[in-house]
Order: C-alpha cells, then structure tokens, then sequence
C-alpha cells in the first residue's frame, strides 16, 4: 500500500485551485492508500497571522477537508502543530541543506521581490519543514499542484543526501502526483494564471462559496473583445475560461464553446453563465457540507484529536529510527 501525504496551509478557505491540485484525486485515493493529509499551520506562520485568524483558518481547512470528501476513517487528517516529530526531522535534515541551494529557490526568490520587509528564515527554511512533513510518513506520493514541483525535487534531493551520507536506504524518494494526470494550475478569474488567493482574492472561487457569489464572480472574470478572425489564439484570460471550463464542465460543452469560438461567433456572456452554472453544480453539495460542518466544533475536534494520534504514531517511529541512524542512541 502506498504512503500518501498532502498539505494545505491555512490561510483561508480552499479554493478550486487547492481543489484540483491537491484534493479532488485525494478522495480517490483514500480507498486504496496509506494517506495522510494535514493542514501546514507552522508554514503559514511566515506571514504573521493574527492568533484568532489563525485559529479561524485551521477550522475553516478542515472544514474544507471533510466536505470535500476526506474521511477521517479513512485517511489521517491532522493539523501539522499536532506532530512536533516534524520539527526535530526538520532540524536534523537542515543539517545537509545548503544556505545558497535555498536561496535559489524560485518561491523565495519571489517572495524576496514581493515582500522585501519580512525576508524571514521561515522562509528560507520553508522547503526543509516541507520536506520533514513529506518523509515524517515516509510517503511515496504527494497530490500537488504544479506551482509545489521545485518543493518535491527538493525533498527528494534531501532525502538522498541523507540516505548516501548515512549509507542506509531509509527515506523513499517521493513523486509529485496528481492520479496518472499531469500536475495542474487552475488560473484565475482575473487573467493571471493560477488561482492564488494570496494574489487576488477577487481570482478565486472558494469551496464555501454560495451560488449567488459564485455567478457575480465569474460574471465579472477578464476576458477580451473577442475573436476577429478563424484560428486565433486566445489570451491569457480567456485561455484562463476554458481551462476553468475544462476543470468542471462536460467536454461536450467545452466543444461547443470552442467551436464558437474558432467561429468568432463566442458571446462571452453566455460562455460566462454556462461557466457559472456548471461550477455551482460541482461545488453545490460540498457547499452544502460545509454549512454542515462548520457547527459541529464537537466532531472537528474528535476529528484532530484522531488524526493527531494516528500521525503521531507514524512520525514518532520515523523519528526513533532517524536517531538510530544519526547515532543519537547512546542511551
Ligand atoms: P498551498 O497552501 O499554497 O496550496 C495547497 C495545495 O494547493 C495547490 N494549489 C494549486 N493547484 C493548482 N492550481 C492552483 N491555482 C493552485 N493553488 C494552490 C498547491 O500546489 C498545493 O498542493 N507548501 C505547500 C503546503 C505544504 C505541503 C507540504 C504540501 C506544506 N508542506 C507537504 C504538500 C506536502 C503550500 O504552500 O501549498
């Protein structure tokens, strides 16, 4: 059985992107697979949350979780504060990193450019703590979006480094993952191309979003002034409409629109009202569990204290083990 593990960081609600890029094939597999799944509240720590936000977020993410599908009988859900065996692999693994291999990470590197003022070694240190949270299970696969790639190399990096220094052959070398597909980036509603909430809230669609807002957002999405002649290729924007299109709607519809569209016959109204529709459809009965769920702090909690156990449980033996192979076992 394979070992399975994802993680979203709480900063909000989920939306489509977290959805198709780390969950929706998670579901899936919680059938036949070892799978873990956990929200990176230490990791989202970088940018200084507000200690009742914090809190606020978790909840809101596991939430997400469960109506998305997750079953806690099923799979492992935990909060990664729960598992401080995280932090000790993240310590001893630090020991091989280098300083400049982290500095030349392409999402420190931008958030160099973007945040000038708050370059915190949580940053730095980021894909080290995300590496410690994959090989904590010892897992084989990892749902991600495409955006999280250079994360995976990395940690596949630093597990062989550990392995060939210590010669064992301790840590798997975990793959990206998306069930057979190719990794995804679901884009935005405001042109840009993926879906990011710390971008522009306006671009995405969250999984708690009621219908209504679901229309009004996707009735406002960039587009552009249409096609002039047969063949031509579509901007960012409306490329950005037909992906989302492709995500949620039936391929007989997607045609149809495409068609209209090498026609310069395609009325963005109504692609956009089909759009919405479609996506109302798919994030309905998730919506529905949400509202559900969000009142029931009895079942969140015995849902985390749960998930708590069982990752402990996995992530205390990977520890004992690590130590034994480090030599801290002289006692
Ligand atoms: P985060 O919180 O930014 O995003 C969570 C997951 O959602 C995916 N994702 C997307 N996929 C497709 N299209 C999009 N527009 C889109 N936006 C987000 C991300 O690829 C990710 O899979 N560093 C991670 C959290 C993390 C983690 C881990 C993930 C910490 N430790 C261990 C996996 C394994 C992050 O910031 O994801």
């Amino acid at each position: 059985m394979d070992r399975v593990l994802s993680g979203i960081r709480p900063t909000g609600y989920l939306h489509l992107g977290n959805y198709f890029g780390a969950l929706k094939n998670f579901v899936r597999m919680q059938e036949e697979n070892n799978c873990y799944f956990f929200i990176a509240d230490y990791h989202s720590l970088t940018t200084h949350p507000k200690p009742g936000d914090l809190r606020t977020n978790i909840k809101n993410v596991l939430v997400d979780y469960l109506a998305a599908g997750l079953d806690p009988e099923k799979c492992t859900i935990y909060i990664q504060s729960d598992v401080p065996e995280v932090c000790e692999l993240a310590l001893l693994l630090g020991m091989n990193v280098y300083v400049g291999e982290l500095q030349r990470v392409s999402s420190f590197k931008e958030k160099v450019r973007r945040q000038p003022d708050n370059i915190n070694a949580g940053l730095l240190t980021y894909p080290i703590l995300m590496a410690s949270d994959i090989l904590i299970h010892r897992a084989d696969k990892v749902p991600v979006g495409k955006d999280q790639e250079q994360h995976l190399e990395m940690t596949r990096d630093f597990a062989q480094r550990f392995n060939h220094i210590y010669g064992v052959d301790y840590f798997k070398l975990p793959v990206a993952y998306n069930f057979g597909e190719n990794l995804v980036k679901i884009p935005g509603l405001d042109g840009s191309n993926k879906m990011s909430k710390s971008d522009n809230e306006a671009s995405c669609i969250f999984l708690s979003d009621s219908p209504e807002v679901i229309c009004k957002k996707v009735m406002k999405a960039v587009s552009d002034s249409g096609p002039t002649e047969a063949g031509q290729s579509k901007s960012q924007a409306v490329e950005n409409l037909f992906s989302l299109m492709e995500a949620v709607s039936t391929p007989d519809t997607v045609a149809f629109f495409e068609e209209a569209y090498q026609k310069c016959e395609i009325r963005y109204g109504d692609m956009k009202k089909q759009l919405a529709k479609d996506i109302t459809h798919f994030v309905a009965p998730i919506y529905e569990r949400i509202i559900t769920l969000r009142s029931d702090d009895d079942y969140l909690s015995k849902v985390a204290k749960l998930g708590a156990e069982k990752a402990r449980e996995s992530a205390s033996k990977t520890i004992r083990e690590v130590r034994e192979i480090i030599g801290i076992n002289y006692n």
